[in-house]
């Protein structure tokens, strides 16, 4: 049962190997059978006003933050809408600008977080179209917005999040894809490409799964490390926020994600032999900067963990130790490369001997201030 660890020493391992199954659960049903429509059917009310809108803005906390960074890339990239990410807590009690042609979408997995929820009745009072990305059915989340959808993830019960993060990823790669069709910002073939690689990615999910043991072995060797760095670009640079998010949740250690471009204009002072930085590093558009970031880094004798694109021979000698991803296209590629930083954070976790589950002082859902 979903509330059972099964097989699994914790449930955070077990929501870790789940998500090939939560993706699927999400899309299915959202994708004709000749996947040439997406079918979100909690915003078929409201979709008119959601192409008409002048900006999308989107709020969340923690990995639902993450979330919402993410499908800025894609929304911006595929739907030509500007769109602004902000955490819940910063837009509650600023005076932002909100316009009744701006839709506000508010992502959380349980729905109840007091930040979100406060974000949302404000952006209701300003007239703005409220949306809901959450995981709980029937939560204030889902009561309180006008419409949205839900992401099929199940009951989430490690305190680190991951297959709801996933699962929102999935929830928003449809939407990102829907409004793009419907504004015809995005050609019919390149709608038709991402969609069935969308499909196809809970298998390469279940490929980067199986190396499980390779990723516990790389954690063995840096599980008592003081800091580490997690370093990605476009819309692997929230991924890397969201894997050292993972890492000091629950395994305490000191974790910073950056855009590595900007690993210059300060995180490079850290650099030195006991530094491990993760580094995203598929063969996308990036590659050659991302490249150059990584003997950067061992130019100053770091530890190199590189996320690479299956059968990539080219950073072996470069980087100390590498984890290959299936290659997706650039907007699918964070459903997979969340996945490997995921588990390298809780294998260090539990070698650390830190309780995965519930680590200290952190607290499910934080439904007060
Ligand atoms: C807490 C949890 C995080 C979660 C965040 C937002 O900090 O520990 O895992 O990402 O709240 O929660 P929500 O339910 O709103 O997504």
């Amino acid at each position: 049962g979903e509330t059972e660890k099964g097989d699994f020493d914790h449930f955070m391992l077990k929501e870790i190997f789940e998500q090939p199954q939560t993706i699927e659960e999400t899309f299915k049903g959202r994708l004709n059978p000749g996947y040439s429509e997406i079918v979100l059917g909690g915003l078929q009310n409201v979709f008119p006003r959601i192409v008409d809108a002048r900006r999308i803005i989107i709020i969340g906390c923690g990995t639902s933050w993450h979330a919402a960074l993410i499908a800025e890339y894609l929304l911006e990239e595929y739907a030509r809408i500007p769109v602004e990410v902000e955490y819940a807590s910063e837009f509650r009690y600023r005076k932002p600008v909100i316009y009744k042609d701006d839709v506000v979408i508010l992502i959380s997995q349980s729905g109840e977080t007091a930040d979100t929820l406060a974000a949302l009745r404000l952006a209701k009072n300003e007239g703005a179209l409220v949306l809901g990305i959450c995981n709980v059915v029937g939560s204030s989340l889902a009561r309180e917005t006008e419409a949205g959808v839900y992401t099929h993830a199940g009951v989430e019960i490690g305190v680190a999040s991951t297959k709801a993060f996933t699962a929102q990823m999935t929830v928003l790669t449809l939407f990102a894809l829907k409004l793009a069709k419907e504004k015809s910002t995005i050609s019919a073939k390149e709608f038709d490409v991402l969609v069935k690689e969308l499909a196809e990615i809970p298998e390469k999910g279940r490929v980067i799964l199986q190396q499980n043991h390779r990723i516990q072995e790389i954690a063995a060797k840096y599980k008592d490390a003081v800091n580490a760095l997690y370093l990605g670009r476009g819309c692997l640079f929230p991924v890397a926020l969201e894997g050292a998010l993972k890492l000091k949740e629950i395994s305490y250690i000191h974790a910073e994600g950056y855009a590595a471009g900007e690993m210059k204009h300060g995180p490079i002072a850290l650099v030195d032999d006991n530094l491990p930085v993760v580094v995203v590093a598929p063969q996308d558009a990036f590659y050659e900067k991302i490249v150059s970031n990584i003997q950067e880094i061992k130019a100053r004798k770091g530890n190199v963990i590189a996320i690479i694109s299956e059968g990539d021979s080219g950073l072996g000698e470069l980087a100390d130790d590498l984890i290959e991803i299936p290659g997706s296209q650039p907007a699918l590629a964070p459903l997979l490369a969340v996945l490997p930083l995921q588990l390298l954070a809780y294998h260090i976790a539990v070698l650390r001997g830190c309780n995965v589950d519930q680590p200290r002082n952190l607290a499910k859902s934080v439904t007060v201030e």
